[in-house]
């Protein structure tokens, strides 16, 4: 039997790349489409797998994508992920992320494609009533980039009903590490994420990591996250498309570690594992940072059977820190 094709949008990217890579180690075969606006080529070919530099704004591009390859199922990591440039630059965003996945979307009904997978946000959430979050947590979120992705969320009801176009939404949590094979990892320019930004301070990159308020409702007075190994989230990735080719009906899951890190335990973490000074300068709240932020994933556990590996945060900043040497030095 010929092996099953996934298209891959932003597959050249941070998570799309691992989830390329999990892909293929389960057989199938992985066409990526990536603008390279933040992506990297050289990761695309790192994996052996074939990359379309194109634009999910581009329809003609798609409809002759679908038009010529047997394309199984869409596995749609594509997106602009920057928050506060979301708040600067909505027009962006909603564009992108919106008006862009509408046009994959269309184009996978016209050439009957019916499985889709989406990354979705924990910031879709916006400030939790309560923690561990939960998928029925009501959803408001509080700057644009959260609200594309709800909308997005909302279009894959629509389109359920109306097309039969099935999708396994995934709300992540904050993903974190690199591939534990060391062949691919986190390489965001600009960078915004923690871990990566800790590690840059660590390999002398960075004079110093700003932790912003150090008064919050928490055990040291910093924010808690939930870092999820994105070796873990591709994982996921493999299992939700298997539920949807096996013709299971639409769902959505949280991927969380289900455990918080406080930014303090981070970098005291970090300098255990580098074994380098990582100099902090302590900074105001930043609006909008909830306390803490952790999810529950317990209904990936159960009904995708999903079984994380690398929950330890030791584990996650080990493989994260293994890559950055060998891109970065
Ligand atoms: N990194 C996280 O912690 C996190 C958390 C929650 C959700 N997400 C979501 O996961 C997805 C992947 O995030 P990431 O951290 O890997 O980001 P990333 O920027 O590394 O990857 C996104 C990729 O999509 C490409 N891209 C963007 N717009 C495109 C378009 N219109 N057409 C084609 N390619 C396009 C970029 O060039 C890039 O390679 C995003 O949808 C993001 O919103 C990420």
């Amino acid at each position: 039997m010929s092996k099953q094709t996934i298209l891959v949008t932003g597959g050249a990217g941070y998570i799309g790349s691992h989830a390329v890579k999990a892909l293929q180690l389960s057989g199938y075969q992985v066409l990526i489409l990536d603008s390279l606006v933040y992506g990297h080529q050289d990761i695309a070919t790192t994996l052996g797998a074939e990359l379309i530099v194109g634009d999910t704004n581009d329809r003609p591009l798609l409809d002759r994508l679908f038009g010529d390859r047997q394309i199984n199922a869409v596995m749609h990591f594509a997106a602009y992920a920057y928050v506060g440039e979301s708040v600067s630059q909505p027009d962006k965003y909603y564009r992108n992320n919106v008006v862009g996945t509408l046009s994959l979307l269309e184009a996978m009904v016209v050439a009957n494609v019916k499985n889709f997978v989406f990354s979705s946000t924990c910031a879709s959430y916006g400030v939790p009533q309560q923690i561990p979050i939960t998928e029925d947590h009501p959803q408001a979120p509080i700057n644009p980039y959260g609200a594309t992705k709800l909308m997005v969320e909302r279009i894959l009801q629509d389109f359920d009903v109306a097309y039969g176009l099935k999708s396994v939404i995934f709300r992540y949590f904050n993903a974190a590490g690199a591939d534990p094979m060391g062949e691919i990892g986190e390489d965001h320019d600009p960078e915004t994420h923690l871990i990566p930004l800790v590690l840059q301070t660590a390999m002398g990159k960075r004079d110093a990591i700003t932790v912003y308020g150090s008064d919050y409702p928490t055990a040291d007075g910093t924010c808690i996250r939930d870092y999820i190994h994105v070796a873990d989230l591709a994982d996921a990735h493999v299992l939700g498309l298997q539920y949807l080719l096996d013709g299971n009906r639409s769902e959505i899951f949280n991927l969380g570690n289900g455990n918080g890190f406080s930014v303090k335990e981070v970098i005291d973490a970090a300098k255990q594992i580098t074994g380098k000074p990582i100099a902090v300068v302590m900074g105001d709240r930043r609006a909008g940072d909830p306390p803490a932020l952790v999810g529950s994933s317990e209904k990936a556990r159960k009904i995708l059977n999903w079984q994380p590996k690398y929950a330890d945060l030791n584990l996650i900043l080990q493989h994260a820190w293994q890559w950055h040497q060998k891109r970065h030095c």
